[in-house]
Formats: C-alpha cells, structure tokens, sequence
C-alpha cells in the first residue's frame, strides 16, 4: 500500500504546460515533482505537488556539509504512447550504497517506484518522443537537520524531479588529461553519487574547456597514472580489437550504463576487459594504431565518441577512428532503452497503470 498524495494543482498546472522546440539537457523541468520526507524516525505520506522552490533551514546539513546524494535515470516514450523505464532499481541500489556512505537514511523500492513512476506517468505526455531523447528523472536525497555540529543528520527530504531532454554531450568530444588536480581520493567518496564529487570537478573543467576542450580526463589520485573517468561518464578504449575500460576501484563512479555496455558488447562476441589503464599506454597506441578508438558513456551522455586527447603540456593525439564500435554499440543500446528492439536482458519495464492519473 502506497502512502501518497496528489495535490489538486497537479493537473491543471500540467494542463498550461508544453514542451519548447528546443531541449537541451536538464533545461526544460516538467512542472511537478515528487517529495517524500524523512522525519521522526519514519517516512511521512509522499505528496506529488507543483514544481516550485522548497523551504530549507539555513542550518541544514546539506548546505554545511554537503550531505546530499543523487541518482540520474531516463524515461522512455518513442513510437509508443506509454513510457517504459531502464534499469530503475539498478539506479535504485547506487542511491542506496551512496546513502550508506553519506550516513543518510535508506530509500524504501516502495517510495523509490512511487516517485519516479508518478513522475513519468503524469509527465507522459511531454516525453519527446523522437529517438535520443528521454524524460530525464533525477532523484535525490538531502540531509535536512538544522545543526551546525559536524554530524549526521537524522531528517532527510526525497524529490524527484524530472526534465524532458536530449542527449547530453551529442557529439564528438575532445577531452583533456587532468595532471594536476584529483577528483576523488582513494577511500573517499568517489563512488558515490554525491554532489560534491561534482564540484570538485568543475575547476579543472572551466579550464579545460577555456582551451576549448569539452571534458578533463581524470587519473587514479595515488600515482596520477590510470585512468578513471570523465567527470560523469565512464571511459572505454577498444585496444586491438577489444574493448577495455577502467577497473572499478572505489574512486570513481559504477555507472549503469558502463555496466550495460559490458554486457551488450559480450553480447556482440565483443572481447570486454576491465582493468587498470595507463594513460600513457592509451596514448603510444593511439599513436602506434593499437588503440583505434575511445568513447565515454553515462545515463545522460549515453554513449559519446571522443575524437582527441589533448596533454596538458600541449600535445595533442586524434583518434583514428571516431564513433564507429561507439555508434553500433549506442544504437543497440538506445534500440532496447527506447523499446524499439528485442530486450534479451529483461533491462525495461512500464510504469504501472494504477500511477497514472485517472482522466
Ligand atoms: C548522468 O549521466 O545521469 C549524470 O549524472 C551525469 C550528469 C553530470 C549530467
């Protein structure tokens, strides 16, 4: 039994709402969103309400010590009338291992279905429908107790909230080496999907983007050696004819999407070795023809080819081939995420009839 609440706003705010002609990634928010509360040592009724700002004492815990995670996941509608998920409790256990990280209180499945299958269901109409966009839906959880004690907070707030989008970073990316800064420290909280893994991202990524590069390409923080990721997707080169990417090793994220990659190119009788890349091995085969190309993939980005990777003493590798296993592999994996082609891993589902709105 579901403990929620629809607020009668709902309906006529979604009925003076459309969608522009242009999306972009994260700019266009559907007019709702979903709030569960965490309080007294259990979760208050969850309410679907209109979009708006949120209260928040000056005092929270999120606001001083960045007790905060977040999840990314996509809503699906092309060529059909009803949205399908991808791999929702997948996104639903990362929230969870990222919590247990941030000491912040466990999402129930029961809360975790009811806000993004509220969200989807009563956005539905504004899920564009073309190929590559999605109803991006972005859940997250705050520490909301009003102390300034370093400490954990026993008060927590989850939304979900939800933007119709396309697909971020389209394209072909260059991408520069970061030699300097880290992202995250070996035994820190790189793995989790807490905000601020982000911030520590965004100086280098000014930076190399006033060199006009798109993304930094972050190295392990012990030896600046292997390679981990770009700052929100994961990284894969196909090396003689197989495809390699990064170890997971506690430093950087287990993307979903990575994790789906892996098992569509086995699927393909595509070699898939995960281990620890050194970044001066990708650019001597870059260099000799060994390393033929290089793409990176996340839930947003789903899968994007990088063309160059420029040093930061200046040098610069182009890749040989660019966007060539890449494309295949996004466009079976966009084919199965959008219900177009046959799903052999059971990765989708619909959204129960009893969320949608009775109309
Ligand atoms: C996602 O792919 O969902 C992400 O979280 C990336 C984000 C930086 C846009």
């Amino acid at each position: 039994m579901s403990h929620y609440l629809i607020s009668p706003d709902v309906m006529p705010t979604l009925a003076d709402f459309s969608l522009p002609e242009e999306l972009g990634f994260g700019e266009i928010k559907v007019p709702i969103m979903y709030r569960a509360d965490y309080a007294n040592s259990e979760w208050q009724p969850a309410q679907l309400t209109p979009y708006g700002n949120i209260e928040i004492d000056p005092a929270a815990k999120v606001l001083h010590y960045a007790q905060e995670v977040f999840e990314g996941l996509k809503a699906y509608r092309v060529g059909s009338q009803r949205a399908n998920f991808f791999r929702p409790l997948e996104n639903l256990k990362r929230m969870n291992r990222s919590a247990e990280r941030m000491c912040m209180i466990e999402i129930p499945e029961s809360i975790w279905m009811d806000g993004i299958s509220l969200m989807t269901a009563y956005s539905e109409p504004f899920i564009p429908n073309e190929s590559g966009n999605s109803l991006y839906l972005r859940p997250f959880l705050i520490g909301t107790k009003s102390n300034l004690g370093m400490g954990i907070s026993d008060s927590f707030t989850f939304m979900v909230i939800a933007s119709p989008s396309t697909i971020y970073h389209a394209g072909h990316m260059k991408i520069q080496i970061e030699r300097e800064a880290c992202r995250a420290a070996r035994g820190g909280t790189g793995a989790a999907k807490t905000g601020g893994n982000y911030a520590a991202a965004l100086q280098s990524a000014q930076q190399v983007q006033h060199r006009g590069y798109d993304q930094s390409l972050w190295l392990d923080p012990v030896e600046m050696k292997y390679i981990e990721e770009l700052s929100g997707m994961n990284f894969f080169i196909l090396q003689n004819g197989e495809l390699h990417t990064p170890i997971l090793n506690g430093s950087f994220l287990a993307g979903i999407t990575r994790d789906s990659i892996i098992t569509l190119a086995k699927h393909k009788g595509i070699a898939v070795i995960e281990r620890d890349i050194p970044i001066q091995e990708v650019l001597n085969g870059i260099e000799t023809g060994a390393v033929s190309e290089i793409f990176a993939c996340g839930t947003a980005a789903i899968v994007s080819p990088v063309s160059l990777i420029a040093d930061a003493d200046g040098s610069t590798y182009r890749v040989a081939n660019v966007d060539q296993l890449a494309a295949d592999l996004r466009q079976s994996l966009l084919a199965i995420q959008e219900g177009r082609e046959a799903d052999p891993f059971s990765w989708t589902s619909s959204v129960q009839e009893t969320f949608y709105p009775n109309v």
